[in-house]
């Protein structure tokens, strides 16, 4: 594939093979969706978003432009995350994250 452009205003997203994409999903121009990832029903993602092998954007979760979603990683439903947002390989995401920051680790809290 040819990234030339991919940084100047790619007009499409790129969807990597064996990829899931639900229905109703919005994928923004420029974004990147790697091998493996799952987008489920009514997932938005804004331009520029780069979404890494095996990740789990699950049923109307938002992610905003320019994120790095980290590979494996997965983002519990209805979640919404800001733009410039980094999720490192592997979270676990179950609230939703404000813009520009950097997130890594898997919630293992006690709740009952
Ligand atoms: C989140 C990430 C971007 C952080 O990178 P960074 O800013 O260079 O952070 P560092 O490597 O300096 O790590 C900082 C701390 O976070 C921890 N950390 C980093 N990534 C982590 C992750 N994914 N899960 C849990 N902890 C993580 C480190 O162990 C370190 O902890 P410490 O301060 O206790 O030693 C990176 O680790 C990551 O997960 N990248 C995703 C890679 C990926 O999916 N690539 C796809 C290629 S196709």
């Amino acid at each position: 594939m040819d990234f030339s452009n991919f940084f100047s205003g790619a007009e499409e997203a790129y969807i990597f093979y064996f990829c899931f994409i639900g229905a109703n999903t919005q994928i923004g121009k420029g974004c990147l969706i790697n091998t493996g990832a799952q987008i489920h029903h009514e997932v938005k993602i804004g331009d520029f978003t780069e979404v890494n092998p095996a990740a789990l954007l699950l049923g109307k979760v938002e992610v905003g432009k320019f994120c790095f979603i980290g590979a494996n990683a997965t983002i519990l439903p209805k979640v919404k995350i800001g733009n410039k947002v980094t999720e490192g390989a592997g979270d676990v995401v179950t609230q939703d994250i404000p813009d520009g920051v950097k997130v890594v680790g898997v919630l293992g809290r006690i709740i009952k």
